[in-house]
C-alpha cells in the first residue's frame, strides 16, 4: 500500500484529485468507482473546480457508486443518489453516473443488476474509498464474512450513529443498505482510499499495523496489488 501523508483536508483532496486526472489522461474512458461522505467534498470541489477551468473532461468516461440506503427515493435529500448529484454529477459530464436502486422493488435483483452492469462496462478502473470509523469500506461492515456481490445489509448501530448526524431530528434514517461487494472492488485496478481528520487516527493506525485484521473490512485492501492511501496529518497521527 502506498501511502500519502499531505499536511491538511485541502492538500489531501489535491492529491486525490490529481490521481483522478491523471487517471482521465491516460485513459479519457475510465471507469471510476466512487463514495459518498465527508472525506470525498474537497475532492469533489476541486474535480468541479479543474472541470470548469476546462483541465479535465469526464465526457468519455463512466462511475458507479458504492452503496446507497435501502429503502429510499433518489430525490430524497438525504440519498446518496442527491448527494451525488449536488456534489458532482450535475456539475461535471460524465457520460454515465449509476448507484445502486435505493428504490427498486426487488433488492436482490437491483444487485445483480448492479454487478453485471460494473462487469459489461470492463469493472472498474479506479475505486475511491473512504473509512468508516470502525473501518467499514461502503457500508460492508465489521462481520465474520464478506460478501463478494452487491447485497443489501443491516447498517452497525456505529455507523447509524455516525450517520445521524446528516439526518434531521424527526427524518427516518433507513437501518439498511445496497453496497457494493468486495468482488467488484477488488477487481478494480487501482484504488483510491482516502483518510482524513482526527477522528480516524485509530482506524487507521490499525489499517497500517501489517496484520489483515479481519475484523477491520479496510484491512483486506492489504491484500489489493495497487492500493494509494492519501491522509491529511491529523488522520496519521499515531502511524
Ligand atoms: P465519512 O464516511 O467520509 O463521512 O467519514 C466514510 C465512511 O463511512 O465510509
Amino acid at each position: 500500500m502506498k501511502k500519502l501523508v499531505l499536511e491538511n483536508y485541502g492538500a489531501a483532496s489535491i492529491a486525490a484529485a490529481d490521481i483522478f486526472a491523471e487517471l482521465l489522461r491516460e485513459k479519457p474512458d475510465s471507469v471510476f468507482g466512487l463514495a459518498t461522505g465527508s472525506t470525498p467534498l474537497g475532492l469533489y470541489a476541486e474535480l468541479v473546480k479543474r472541470y470548469q477551468a476546462g483541465e479535465i473532461d469526464f465526457s468519455k468516461a463512466r462511475s458507479f457508486n458504492l452503496d446507497e440506503y435501502y429503502p429510499i427515493s433518489k430525490d430524497h435529500p438525504q440519498s446518496y443518489a442527491y448527494f451525488m448529484r449536488e456534489n458532482l454529477f450535475s456539475k461535471v459530464n460524465f457520460s454515465s453516473s449509476r448507484l445502486p436502486g435505493g428504490d427498486a422493488d426487488d433488492p436482490a435483483a437491483e444487485c445483480a443488476r448492479y454487478d453485471a452492469e460494473i462487469e459489461a462496462a470492463g469493472g472498474i478502473d479506479l475505486q475511491l474509498l473512504g473509512i468508516g470509523l470502525n473501518g467499514h469500506i461502503g457500508f460492508n461492515e465489521p462481520a465474520l464474512s464478506y460478501s463478494m456481490s452487491t447485497n443489501l445489509v443491516n447498517l452497525t448501530e456505529s455507523t447509524l450513529e455516525a450517520n445521524s448526524r446528516f439526518f434531521a431530528q424527526g427524518d427516518i434514517q433507513p437501518s439498511k443498505a445496497l453496497t457494493m461487494g468486495f468482488g467488484a472492488i477488488f477487481k478494480a485496478k487501482k484504488i483510491l482510499l482516502m483518510i482524513t481528520g482526527a477522528n480516524k487516527a485509530t482506524i487507521a493506525k490499525r489499517l497500517f499495523e501489517g496484520f489483515v485484521h479481519t475484523d477491520v473490512p479496510a484491512c483486506l485492501l492489504l491484500l489489493h496489488p495497487d492500493v494509494t492511501v492519501v491522509m491529511d496529518k491529523d488522520a496519521a497521527r499515531l502511524l
